[in-house]
């Protein structure tokens, strides 16, 4: 029997929060999540907001820090991008990759999200890699191929080692920012999906260690219940990570019982 996977809660404050609002932010986070030890926690600011809350944190075990984007590049004449070497010096550890706002609103192909992923582990960060498919693939019955192609794409010729590294972020676009989350029967049957084709491509090893989160409008009241699905072990929450109190709300609801 494979251990339980450790849940985990990431929140993704997309273009939110200015550097001054971390510290009031983290001040109530901690306090309130102080009584939380096992899940891992991670908040992903803004690059502008990262400094200051590595700064607090301190490298914090319990409280860790992901960036929400990065330069496939190492470094060089790359105007306003960010590399895996300026995220790792603030403590980062662990990056959004392929975030659906990114495909959507700034071209991101699945070649540029392996060569991020490929980037990433090789700068010791860990790829949390976002799929899913539109109301419109869904509609039209493709939801399985999409997710299939999307984990093609990115994870393809990675080693077993370099695959223990990767967390999984399933999140219909659909259901992103819209307040329509999908059903816990309709997220634990993409999960399961995915993990089947971990198994099938990676091995049962790596698919009963990898932890795949689902994202998509989670909120303090639907957290519960979509986090007792057997194949979701997380959450990547965007809306309701900015406010630390219901954040915190949706890191209590994936405390395993007891
Ligand atoms: P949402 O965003 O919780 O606001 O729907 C989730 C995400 O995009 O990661």
């Amino acid at each position: 029997m494979a251990l339980p996977r450790k849940k985990f809660v990431a929140g993704n404050w997309k273009m939110n929060m200015t550097s001054s609002e971390v510290a009031p932010y983290l001040e109530v986070f901690r306090q309130e999540t102080e009584p939380v030890n096992n899940v891992d926690i991670a908040i992903i600011p803004p690059f502008t907001a990262l400094a200051k809350a590595s700064e607090i944190l301190g490298g914090s075990q319990k409280i860790r820090l992901g960036a929400q984007n990065m330069s496939p590049e190492a470094k060089g004449a790359y105007t306003g991008e960010i590399s895996a070497a300026m995220l790792r010096d603030l403590f980062v550890r662990y990056v959004l990759v392929g975030h659906s706002e990114r495909r959507r609103l700034f071209g991101e192909t699945d070649e540029l999200v392996h060569r991020k992923v490929v980037t990433a582990l090789n700068s010791e960060l860990r790829p949390i890699l976002c799929i899913g498919e539109t109301l419109e693939e869904r509609q039209a019955g493709q939801e399985k191929a999409i997710l299939e192609a999307q984990l093609e794409g990115a994870l393809k010729a990675l080693t077993q080692e370099q695959l223990e590294e990767i967390i999984i972020a399933y999140e219909p676009v659909w259901a992103i920012g819209t307040g329509l989350t999908a059903t816990p029967t309709q997220a634990q049957e993409a999960h399961q999906f995915i993990r089947d084709y971990l198994k099938t491509s990676a091995g049962v090893e790596i698919a009963d260690k990898t932890r795949i989160l689902y994202g998509g409008s989670v909120t303090a009241d639907n957290a519960r219940e979509l986090l007792s699905q057997p194949d979701i072990d997380g959450a990547l929450v965007g809306g309701a990570s900015l406010d630390p109190r219901s954040f915190a709300e949706i890191v209590a609801a994936a405390v395993p019982a007891e």
